[in-house]
Parts: structure tokens; sequence; C-alpha cells
């Protein structure tokens, strides 16, 4: 592994997008803080390439993020992308003008001049969709460079400086919805930078194995398990790297999913040979949530009384140093921003921004680097059963950030009951593995209805099911209206407190997959 990226954050949500398409491409990667870029760091022979990230600012705000020139004296090719390619036409020469309408969303683009970077991309007289999100454009180009690719909104969509090897791109390669953006970047690793491509995920497993190790020693850790994807490939990595020096914690909070308790207990009994301790601490959740309808208060609240669990329970242990966590890159990224603190918090999510500021315990979070589906990956490698693998993610938060507005046991159950009934029908239709996520949302309103001959003011169910590849952008699932009718009636058929039941359908962005 003798070659890697360098990817300059300027703290877009998606930056860590274009370190796991990297990856992908089999080439390690590593993002730098604009403001800890050195010479150093890249007088290393195996630099072979830079991408500037997209941000959150404008280049002409005072106080935005900057790179020294040096970087453009290495004679490393350089892609920019958004806010990237804006600082590199700024810093050549060229003028950025701000625009007060954002262009947001799909949009498509055409060749202008043939490009190492657009190879197999674009081609002559055919328009391209790729996904857009910014508000500044490039009105004037530098000197040196041209233009390459161009939409109706945008003039330079794309430029290049050949001789430099710079290349700048306005919309983002990175995400699923641009066609062919994988290519765009593959061309600039193999093509552009000459990157041969010998990284994967087996070699990921053995190296932060060996981190792991180094990291606990001898002390022991606790993993809470929320019988979700990542807190199981946690659970199990950990297991590999430090074996009996792991215990497994499930917390049952009361808002966990139909029978969740009982599969997670059934798979570390029959698969793992690993210590699980259950706690049941429903009742005190509960009364913790009680007429506390702040979505963000709610998460530092669980947050909270989990590390107060986790803690007491290490207290009685011989020697806990460490709590693991299955914290994925998105939770991270979308709750702080750990780079320049450039980006903007979305929400806590509880395994990140709702821990308290002081804590006895360590924490421990191997898969921080990882997006959902290299977590399945890795869960594969380490012989996770599919079963576990494919279930739909679940929030640590669970059930209390889908019951909108304040938490109650008896709102719990309705909930609980509605979304297993709608999971169930997924299943049975054959539909749960083609479904990134789907589940029931409870509103805290009341609707008037009319069952058998009587008047019913009940609550409503908001269905909603998307499909995504890694959490960071998603797209409704469409169902047919048979299907979606089906739901419906049996929810409300089946459920009492509930009498009306809806779809939603919001892509992300400009929503969030969850409600709250
Ligand atoms: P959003 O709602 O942010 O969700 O679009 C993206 C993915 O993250 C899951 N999610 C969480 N996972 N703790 C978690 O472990 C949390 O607090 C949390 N909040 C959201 C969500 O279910 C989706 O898969």
């Amino acid at each position: 592994m003798n070659e890697s990226i360098i990817i300059i954050d300027f703290g877009s949500q998606v930056t860590k997008l274009i370190a796991r398409r990297i990856r992908e491409f089999g080439v390690f990667s590593q993002i730098i803080p604009f403001n800890q870029v050195t010479r150093n760091l890249l007088s290393n022979n195996f630099v072979k390439g830079i991408i500037l990230s997209g941000g959150p600012k404008s280049v002409h705000e005072k106080n935005s993020p900057k790179i020294d020139d040096f970087i453009y004296e290495q004679e490393i090719p350089i892609l920019g992308i958004c806010y990237g390619l804006q600082l590199i036409a700024k810093q050549f020469g060229g003028k950025i003008t701000s625009s007060k309408d954002r262009e947001f969303g799909k949009t498509q683009i055409k060749l202008n001049k043939k490009s190492p970077l657009l190879e197999n991309v674009l081609i002559p007289n055919k328009k391209v969709q790729v996904w857009m999100s910014h508000s500044d454009k490039i009105s004037i180009i530098p000197n040196s460079f041209e233009k390459i690719a161009s939409s109706d909104n945008c003039e330079f969509a794309a430029i290049q400086n050949q001789k430099k090897k710079l290349y700048g791109v306005q919309f983002h390669p990175e995400v699923v919805h641009t066609i062919g953006g994988k290519k765009i970047l593959k061309n600039f690793i193999r093509n552009i930078c000459g990157c041969s491509g010998k990284w994967n995920m087996k070699f990921f497993k053995k190296k932060i194995i060996e981190d792991i190790k180094m990291q606990v020693g001898k002390d022991k850790v606790i993993c809470g398990l929320s019988g979700g994807v990542d807190s199981t490939v946690t659970a199990a990595l950990i297991n590999s790297a430090i074996g009996k020096n792991l215990i497994c914690v499930f917390v049952d909070t009361g808002l966990m999913r139909e029978n969740e308790g009982k599969e997670i207990k059934n798979l570390f009994q029959k698969n793992f040979n690993i210590k699980l301790k259950v706690i049941n601490s429903a009742n005190n959740f509960f009364s913790k949530l009680k007429g506390k309808s702040d979505p963000e208060k709610k998460r530092k609240i669980i947050g909270k009384e989990f590390i107060k669990i986790f803690e007491k329970f290490a207290l009685e242990q011989n020697n806990v140093k460490f709590l693991a966590q299955g914290t994925l890159y998105p939770d991270v990224i979308e709750s702080l921003s750990k780079v320049g603190k450039t980006s903007v918090t979305i929400k806590s999510h509880h395994n990140v921004g709702g821990l308290p500021k002081k804590m006895r315990l360590k924490l421990l979070e191997p898969l921080s680097e990882l997006f959902k589906d290299e977590v399945r990956l890795l869960g594969k490698e380490l012989n996770v059963p599919e079963a576990f693998l494919n279930r739909h993610p679940f929030p640590g938060p669970g059930l209390a950030i889908r019951l909108l507005g304040s938490v109650n046991e008896k709102n719990i159950k309705i909930l609980r009951k509605a979304d297993s009934i709608f999971i169930k029908l997924i299943k049975e239709e054959g539909l749960y593995e083609k479904i990134w996520q789907a589940f029931c949302v409870l509103l805290p309103v009341n609707t008037v209805g009319v069952m058998g001959d009587n008047r019913t003011y009940e609550k409503i169910c908001v269905l909603r099911a998307v499909t995504s590849i890694d959490g960071m952008t998603a797209e409704t699932y469409k169902f047919s209206d048979e299907f979606i009718k089906r739901c419906a009636n049996e929810i409300i058929n089946r459920v009492p407190g509930i009498n009306r039941v809806c779809y939603d359908i919001t892509s992300k962005p400009p929503g969030t997959i969850e409600f709250e």
C-alpha cells in the first residue's frame, strides 16, 4: 500500500463519501482538515493525488477556509470539488460570483472539451445527470484553464489545466445521483494520479484489529448492543481482537423494535461465544423522557442514561476502561464537525453528540471511519450471519425519535405494533432487502375518523421507506398503490389508537431519513 490520496476537507457533509469512493477503487485515502496540511505531508512519495472537498462557506467570506500556494507547487494532480473548484479558480486569478439562487439537486451537463477526467462519462452531444449544491459559481475562468463541461445554469461546471494537472468540478461526483460520478473519480485516481489500487476490506480488518489490540492492551471493554448491524459488527470485531476481555451489554430501554431483545440474545448465544449482560431499564428511560418533546433534548437524555448505565455496570466489573460503540462516519459528520469546525450540526446522534462532557470510560469506536455498506462488508469478513447484516438500520435512541413529541409507554406500544405490521408486510411481499430502511412514525396530533358508526379521534401513523447506499442521501421507495393501501388498512384495523396512515415522500436531502 505505497500510494495514497489526500482529501483536504473544507467541511462538506459528504467529504467522507469521497474517501470511501476512493477506497472502493482500492486506494488508501486520508482526510486532512484544510488548516493542517503541511509541506512535509505532501513531500511524502506515497501521495499520488489531492482532492479539495466542498464546504458550506463562500470563498468571498472573510474567514473562509483557504490553502497555501505550496500545495500547487508539488506537481501532484489536484481535483477541486464545488468549494474546492472555486478556491482553485480564485487562487489562479478567476472570478467567483455569488448568487441568491442556490442550484440544488439534479441537473444536466454537457461536454465542451475532451478531458481525461470525463473520459467514458461524457460524450459530445449527450447530456448527463449530475448533483449540484451551490450558490457561488465561476463567472470568469482563470487564464491558464479551459472549460470542459457546462450546464444551462452553470457555464463552468468542469474545468482543467492539463499541463499543471489541475481539475475542478462544480457538481458532486461522490454522490450516487451523479451518473458516472464514480467513473470521474476513478479517472482522476487511476488515469491522472496513476494509482494501481491494492487496498481492500481484508486489509482494513487486519489493520483495525491490530489498532484495537494496541489501544486496549490488557484492559476490558464493554460494548453496548442495540440489535443493529453496527453494534453487532463492533462486538464481533473487538471479540476478534481481545476475546474474553470483551463484555457485551444490552440495555432494554423499552424503546426497541418488536422482539429485539430476544433476537439479540439468540444471536450472541448461538453464533458468538461472547459474554452478554441484559439490563432492564425501561421504567427509568420512560421517567427521564416524560414530558420532553424537543428532539435534541430527547437524544441527549437517552445518550446520558446509556452512559450512566454503562458506567455503573463497568464499576461493578474489574478493570473495564473502554466503552465500545458502533458509531459510523455519517453519525460523526452529522453530529459535530471534527474537521476545522466548518460543517453544521444536523442532529446529535445519541452515541456521538449526546454523550456527557465528562466520562469515566474511554470511547472505543472502531467503525467511525466507515459507512454502513462498508460495515456490512466488514461483518461478512467477520462471519456475522447475513440475517443480521441485512437488517434495516435502527437508531440508537430507538422508537423515542419516531414517536414525535413527548414519549410515553402507551404511544410507544402503539408505534411498535404498527411498525411490526409494516415490516411483516414488507417481508411477505419480498421487498425487505430492496429497501434501505422502512419504519413507522407516530405524529403527536389526533385526527377525526369514522370507524363503524362511531367517531374516532386518534393518532396519525406515517410510513417511511427509503432506498440509499450509505444513509447520506436517500430516495423514497415507490410501493404499489395496492400494497400501500393494504399496509394502511392492516395498521388501522389492528392497532387501536391509530385512525389514519400517511406515506412520506420526502427524499434526503432536504429531509433526513428519521423524523427527529
Ligand atoms: P438521518 O435521520 O440522519 O439518518 O438521515 C441516517 C441514518 O442514521 C440512523 N440514525 C442513527 N443511528 N444513532 C444511530 O446509531 C442515532 O442517534 C441515529 N439517528 C439516526 C438512521 O436510522 C439512518 O439509518
